[in-house]
This record gives C-alpha cells, sequence and structure tokens, in this order.
C-alpha cells in the first residue's frame, strides 16, 4: 500500500474509533468495557453492535462485520481504503503523505481522464453534421437538448475510427483506449473504435468520474445496447446509471428502472430521482449503494413477465437493508418512458403516489396464480395467503391482511385469522428447535455467516482461529520455530489471514486491524475481527499454542486424499469443476 506506516497508526491513534462511530451510531451505555448501538449495516430493533475503546475495534454481532476505524469509514461511506484514509486524514486536518507512485491508481486516473475526453467527444459529435442521425432520432424519442446536456448524453459516428484518432490526437495509445474498451483489437489488423453509430450515455459514478458507457442502436437492430466491457474503473455490479444526479435529488425516494431510456425519460419529465442497473437484474451491492442515498424505493420496472420477475427479486434484495420497497403498477404502457410519451408527466405523478407497497404486491403476486372461483384452487390460496401473512412481522399487519385474504376466499375472517396465528405459533416454535440445535452443534455455530467463507473443516478451523488470536495478542509468539505454514489451514480465509500477519511480524511491522486493513478483503477482516473477538487463555499461551499447532496438523493428515473417501470425492468434483 502507497501510505507509510507511520502515517496510518498516527491516522488510527487521531480517530477514536468511539468519536468517529458516533457520527454514525447513537452508542448507548457500556456493558463490560464496550459500547453498544443499532448496527448501521443491517436492520435491528436490538442493538448488537459493538464498539471496544481498548482495542479500538466494532463488530456486529448480528450481522458479522466488524474492523478498525478504516474499515468502519469504508464500509459506511462506501469508500476504497485509500478514500477512506483521505477521509479520516481530512477529518482531524491531518496533512496527506505525498503519495508513492502506485502504478495502478496512476492506471486508473488516466482511464478517468481517458474516458472523460471520450464523452466529451461524444457529446460534441451531437451538434457537428455527422451527428444528424443522433439528433433525428432523439428527436424521435423526444429527449430534448437540455436533457442531453444534464446527462451528458452523446453519438458515436459511424466510422471506424473518428474517436480512436481524436483521442490519439490528446495523447492516448491504442493500449490505454483497449484497456478502457473504447476500441478493440481487429482480427489482422489494428485497433477500431467499439461503439459504432450509438446514442452514447456516458457512466458516471457517485463521485462524478464517467466510469464507462452504454451505446443504443438508433432504432431497431441488434444488439440494442453495447456496453463497455468491465475494466479497472468500471464495475457493473457496483454502479447504477444516473445515481450522479438521482442523488441529488429532494424527491426523498429512488425511482428504479431497467432502460437508460427510462431514466432518461423520467428525468426529463421532473421525476430526478431516478436510476437504473446497468443492463442487469439489481445486486446486493447495488442495493446497498441505493441504502445510501435513501430509506425509500419504488420499483418501475417493464411491464412484463421478465420485469415481473426482476422486482420479486429486487424486492427481495432491498427488504434485508432497511429500505422501504413500492412497485409500481403501469398499465397500457410497456415502459415507464412509454407511459409518460402516452399519458403524460401527471398520470406518472398518480401512479407513484398510488404505488403498492410490497406487502400489497406480494399478496397480489399470490392471489394472481389461484383461479378462486374454483372450490380446489381456493383451498390452495388459502393455504398459500396464510402462510404468506403468517409471516409478517407485525400483529396489527398479519390482522389486517388476514382479513383481506378473508374477503377474497369468501371465507369468515375469524377462521383465517385464528389458522394465520396457528401457523405463525408453529413456525416461532420450530425456529426455536432450530436455534437450539445449532447451539449444541458448535461446528454450525462457528462458521463464518459469509458462504463463501464457510469452513470444511471445522475441527481444524477452530484450532487456525486460535492461532491467528494468539499471534494477533501476542505478536512474539511469531518466533517459535515450529509455526505451520498457511497451506497447511484446511480454510483458505484463515490461511490468507495467517499469512498476512505472520508475514508482517516477521518484517517487524506493527499489526493491528489498521495495518491490515490494505492486505485483507472487507471479507477477510470481519472474520479477522470475530476471531480476535473471541476469548482465549493468554496466560497459557504457550500451551494454547502447541495445542492449536498439533491439531491443525492432525488434521491436516486425515485430510491426506486416499485416507478420506469424501475427501478425495471432492478432490475428483473439484478437478473436473464442479462446485459445492
Ligand atoms: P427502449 O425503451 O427500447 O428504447 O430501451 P430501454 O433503454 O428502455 O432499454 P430496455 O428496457 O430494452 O433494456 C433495459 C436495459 O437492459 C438497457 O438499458 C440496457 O442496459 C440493457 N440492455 C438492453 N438490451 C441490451 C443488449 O442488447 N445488450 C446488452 N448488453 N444490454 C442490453
Ligand atoms: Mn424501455
Amino acid at each position: 500500500m502507497a501510505f507509510p506506516e507511520k502515517f496510518i497508526t498516527e491516522l488510527v491513534e487521531r480517530n477514536d474509533i468511539v468519536d468517529v462511530v458516533s457520527g454514525y451510531v447513537r452508542l448507548g451505555k457500556k456493558s463490560g468495557s464496550n459500547m453498544f448501538g443499532l448496527c448501521p449495516f443491517h436492520s435491528e430493533k436490538t442493538p448488537s453492535f459493538s464498539v471496544s475503546p481498548d482495542k479500538q475495534i466494532y463488530h456486529c454481532f448480528g450481522c458479522g462485520k466488524g474492523g478498525g476505524v478504516i474499515n468502519f469509514i469504508m464500509e459506511i461511506e462506501g469508500l476504497t481504503f485509500p478514500e477512506a484514509v483521505e477521509f479520516l486524514a481530512r477529518r482531524v486536518n491531518m496533512p496527506m503523505p505525498e503519495q508513492e507512485n502506485d502504478a495502478e491508481s496512476r492506471k486508473r486516473a488516466r482511464m478517468l481522464a481517458l474516458n472523460k475526453d471520450a464523452a466529451r467527444f461524444f457529446y460534441e459529435q451531437l451538434s457537428t453534421p455527422a451527428g444528424q442521425p443522433a439528433r433525428d432520432y432523439m428527436a424521435k424519442r423526444r429527449i430534448g437538448p437540455a436533457t442531453a446536456k444534464n446527462f451528458g448524453l452523446g453519438f458515436a459516428p459511424d466510422s471506424w475510427e473518428s474517436l480512436r484518432n481524436a483521442m490519439k490526437a490528446k495523447g492516448y495509445n491504442d493500449f490505454e483506449m483497449a484497456d478502457a474498451g473504447l476500441v478493440r483489437r481487429g482480427k489482422t489488423s489494428g485497433f477500431y473504435d467499439t461503439f459504432r453509430n450509438r446514442l452514447m450515455f456516458p457512466v458516471i459514478d457517485v463521485r462524478g468520474n464517467v466510469i464507462g458507457f452504454s451505446g443504443r442502436i438508433l432504432g431497431d437492430g441488434e444488439p440494442k445496447y453495447m456496453n463497455s466491457p468491465e475494466t479497472l474503473v468500471f464495475n457493473k455490479s457496483r454502479n447504477l446509471f444516473a445515481l450522479n444526479l438521482a442523488k441529488k435529488s429532494k424527491s426523498g425516494y429512488i425511482i428504479l428502472s431497467e432502460g437508460n431510456i427510462d431514466v432518461v425519460s423520467l428525468h426529463q419529465a421532473g421525476f430526478d430521482s431516478a436510476v437504473a442497473s446497468l443492463g442487469t437484474s439489481l445486486t446486493a451491492e447495488q442495493a446497498r449503494l441505493l441504502s445510501r442515498y435513501t430509506k425509500e424505493v419504488i420499483i418501475a420496472y417493464d411491464n412484463d413477465g421478465a420485469g415481473l420477475k426482476a422486482s420479486q427479486r429486487a424486492i427481495g434484495i432491498l427488504e434485508q437493508l432497511d429500505v422501504k420497497v413500492r412497485v409500481l403498477r403501469m398499465s397500457g404502457a410497456k415502459d415507464p418512458d412509454e407511459f409518460i410519451k402516452l399519458k403524460g408527466p401527471d398520470a406518472f405523478r398518480n401512479l407513484l403516489e398510488a404505488s403498492e407497497n410490497q406487502v400489497d404486491y406480494r399478496l397480489k403476486a399470490v392471489t394472481d396464480k389461484y383461479d378462486l372461483t374454483q372450490d380446489d384452487q381456493k383451498v390452495a390460496f388459502l393455504r398459500e395467503a396464510t402462510d404468506f401473512v403468517a409471516r409478517l412481522p407485525g400483529s396489527l399487519e398479519r390482522q389486517v391482511y388476514a382479513m383481506r385474504v378473508a374477503t377474497m376466499a369468501g371465507v369468515a375472517a375469524d377462521a383465517v385469522t385464528g389458522e394465520v396465528e396457528r401457523r405463525r405459533k408453529r413456525m416461532i416454535r420450530s425456529a426455536q428447535r432450530t436455534d437450539e440445535r445449532e447451539q449444541t452443534r458448535p461446528g454450525i455455530q462457528m462458521q463464518p455467516p459469509e458462504k463463501a467463507l464457510r469452513y470444511d473443516d471445522p475441527g481444524s478451523a477452530a484450532a487456525e482461529e486460535g492461532l491467528i488470536r494468539l499471534l494477533y495478542n501476542e505478536p512474539a509468539l511469531v518466533k517459535r520455530p515450529n509455526l505451520p505454514p498457511a497451506e497447511d489451514f484446511s480454510a483458505p480465509a484463515l490461511g490468507r489471514i495467517y499469512g498476512v500477519i505472520r508475514q508482517k511480524l516477521e518484517r517487524g511491522d506493527t499489526v493491528n486491524t489498521a495495518t491490515l486493513g490494505a492486505a485483507l478483503s472487507g471479507e477477510e477482516m470481519n472474520l479477522l475481527v470475530r476471531v480476535i473477538q473471541k476469548p482465549e487463555v493468554l496466560n497459557r499461551s504457550d500451551q494454547a499454542l502447541q495445542d492449536y499447532i498439533r491439531k491443525i496438523q492432525e488434521h491436516k493428515d486425515a485430510r491426506q486424499p486416499g485416507t478420506d473417501l469424501r475427501e478425495l470425492q471432492k478432490k475428483l468434483k473439484e478437478t473436473k469443476g464442479y462446485r459445492g
């Protein structure tokens, strides 16, 4: 990492974690040496988010997130490690050190400059004679000049190297352009423009950087859209089209639609909080990004089967964050753009106001599956609908929807209400039983919540965790001659953490969550914090160390292929490319 260790250490000392976290979370009274509050990273009603002033770390017992003060800022502000460092430096008025010439960050800055120049080039083409087809198309889609300017729309001319030549004249070479996805290498010779004869939508991130492009064909044809490939600066699943504009909206909600044209059209009609996911269905990362800017999302997907399916997926994802979801039901138009053109902005505003909350919407989806004039279907409907209502958290809510279900099926309200509460009791009982089972099975309970990090060999993983914890708390132990290599670890993530800690200690570096933050991924940092939070008997650390080392060795021997048939089968599967 480009920051000197001394700088990071001072930065962390001056940004006390309690002060920093208090800017986002109301920290309540102490329990032991920790302070508690409501976790800002997941929705909860009782505090399970703890901050340790002694260790200068935070940890949520609910969602498993944790780390030092830099990780906290990365997570809550959605920043990268260097950005979070800069954020905290500004917070305490610390001057930033002269950055070493970090090759990757220079490359990134250069690519952003290239993208910005390309966007400017495309925009300028709109007012040249060659831009006539684009102007015609925009007129046909009723996109006005002010809107074009607001979005920085542009035109990629119908030519093989107009962008390439223009960018060459500005000093960029073919390889830089190819890395940015703006040109492609031909089969036989040279490079040529990726986007030709298309209406260009620059994708701009929340900090105002042009990170990529979407190009729509002018009229009908395939492919309708071409998007920039994933690059050093462009990650489709982590960005949303027009969020740079929508984040400034005062409307209090964000409208999530499918198409770029829908977004442009919505903004033009005064709905300045519309965004679109970039040609994919909403990802968890996009949802998290949205939740940083709004507490309410209104889904306005296309009015077709695919749109319906995508809506349901999006509801599921958003619901896990603390975001209220409503779904717009359009009729007589295939998408928001067409709706506004046919019926006008006022009609769309009425739709927004009438948009259903997600419970209504989901209940409607259940209802639509059955023909309620048929007795047998009515029974199946009642079964599914009572099950759905029983899962609603509020008792008042259950009451209201139970009555609605009863009315729809034409049965007595009491019958449905009673059935809903019976089902709910059964659900709670069975959930409690599962909890108890899990608590008596340590193998399961100690598993990290992230699926990708699940331990294959919990027995060994417990010892691996112990070894990490000891090294972290007692750096001198790194001198012991018989420490196992990281490859002996059964859990890859623990092996990585162990390797990084050991390497740092052997070099004589300090090890804490700040210095590890640059070397570990977010998931690995969460895992590390969970591991070091667990209690350890430190007065007999040498004994414990040797126990852990022995256990790791034994488990490793037992895992040797040939001694365990299941392991062997698994290995075979992996070599064939299967997973899970
Ligand atoms: P129109 O209303 O037909 O003008 O287009 P739209 O902008 O509303 O887009 P549409 O609803 O057809 O598609 C939704 C999104 O999916 C688009 O904004 C693109 O991001 C993406 N998309 C659509 N067609 C393609 C395609 O052919 N290739 C790729 N890669 N993405 C596409
Ligand atoms: Mn559309």
